[in-house]
């Protein structure tokens, strides 16, 4: 069986970035599932399932990718699905804290799993979804921030007509 590494996070939506990191992931893992949350701490936008349909259709060209969601610990996912390691992105410093406590307790939780952090691409060292959201509640356009398929549900989401 080859490399397999879970990609987890709110995804509350994905972004480009988000995206960048699957992309890289695949050249490091044989097989990324990028796994949703369901019983994240933060208020979500978008239902489980509005989630998953934008994964399903951001991702469906990337072969090698799963789409699947989590509930309780991400460790206890790992080893259900059989992983080798977490993978996550990290944009700036600012992420570092978070991310170090996290990989650390994780580690604490089941040292045999790794977290591997992978770069995000320059160009989208500024997004978050919570960046994408607060643009488009106001309209603004987030076609070079984001999936088509994100960009449409926003503006479904905020009333905002089609362009
Ligand atoms: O996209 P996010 O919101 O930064 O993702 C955070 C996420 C979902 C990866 C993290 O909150 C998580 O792993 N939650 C599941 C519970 C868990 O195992 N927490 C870490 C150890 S306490």
């Amino acid at each position: 069986m080859g490399k397999i590494a879970v990609y987890p996070g709110s995804f509350d939506p994905i972004t480009n970035g988000h995206c960048d990191i699957i992309r890289r992931g695949l050249r490091l893992f044989d097989k990324v599932i990028v796994a949703i949350a369901v019983n994240g701490t933060k208020s979500p936008l978008f239902t489980i399932e509005e989630r998953l349909e934008m994964l399903r259709e951001s991702l469906k060209d990337m072969p090698g990718v799963e789409v699947d969601t989590f509930d309780g610990l991400l460790v206890d996912f790992v080893v259900k699905r059989q992983a080798d390691a977490i993978l996550r992105g990290l944009r700036a410093v600012s992420d570092f804290e978070y991310e170090f406590q996290m990989a650390l307790m994780n580690r604490k939780l089941n040292k045999k799993i790794q977290t591997v952090f992978l770069m995000t691409g320059l160009r989208w060292i500024y997004i978050s979804s919570s960046i994408i959201k607060e643009a488009a509640r106001f309209g603004g356009d987030t076609s070079d921030m984001a999936p088509d398929i994100v960009c449409k549900r926003l503006r479904q989401k905020f009333g905002v007509p089609e362009p």
